[in-house]
């Protein structure tokens, strides 16, 4: 029994000595690879982790046709800040959301083949006659003394397009006010593109 009991615990021995000598190699492996991460992670570092975190991002968001991503991260928002007093602020909104309702109908009446009454609608809630509205609100809820020149000059570009495009409507003339249509719905995304007010 003694002999055996040796023999078992030599073998044992033999076994513990072999595995050892197998996994030390393997070891210094993991060690190598160790390092070679070690040095690869300054490198990683250099970029900064939000703007790593965002680039992805924004390809994937990104419609092909699209020019702009859009995405709810106000990190992203490189309109230029306008500020102006809430009562403006707020009227300006109000409008906007008026300019939409009214383009909506245009566009609804212009595909029904209704063409002088989408002329009509643009003419009133979209063209120059809403700049001179604003002229009838308090002073400090008049947006336009806020804008910039260049925000301005963008605003009065969007009634003249809306002016335009009623003139020819006016006329019955529906390919033409159709083929006029990206110059009005450009100019509201010329200025949504290049500001903000909150
Ligand atoms: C001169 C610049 C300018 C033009 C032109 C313009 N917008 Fe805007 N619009 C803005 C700004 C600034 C905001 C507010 C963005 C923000 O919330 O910071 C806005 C917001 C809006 C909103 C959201 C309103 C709300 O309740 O928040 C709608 C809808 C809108 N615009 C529609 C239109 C449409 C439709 C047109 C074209 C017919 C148009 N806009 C043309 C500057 C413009």
């Amino acid at each position: 029994m003694k002999a055996a009991a040796l023999l078992l615990g030599l073998a044992c021995a033999v076994l513990v000595t072999r595995a050892a000598a197998a996994t030390s190699p393997a070891r210094k492996g993991v060690g190598a690879q160790k390092v070679i991460i070690k040095k690869a992670s300054p490198v990683k570092k250099t970029v900064p982790a939000p703007v790593r975190a965002r680039l992805p991002a924004a390809k994937t968001v990104q419609p092909a046709t699209a020019p702009a991503p859009a995405t709810p991260d106000a990190s992203y928002d490189e309109r230029e800040l306008i500020k102006m007093p809430s009562p403006a602020r707020l009227a300006l909104r109000a409008e906007m959301r008026d300019r939409m309702v009214a383009l909506d109908a245009v566009l609804q009446r212009l595909s029904e083949g209704k063409v002088e009454e989408a002329g009509q609608i643009a003419q009133l809630r979209l063209g120059v006659a809403v700049w001179w509205n604003h002229t009838q609100l308090p002073a400090v809820a008049q947006p336009e003394q806020y804008m910039p020149p260049a925000m301005q000059t963008l605003a009065l570009d969007g009634y003249k397009a809306a002016t335009d495009f009623a003139t020819v409507a006016l006329t019955g003339d529906r390919h033409t006010a159709t083929a006029m249509l990206p110059q009005l719905t450009g100019s509201c995304t010329q200025c949504h593109q290049a500001y903000r007010i909150r």
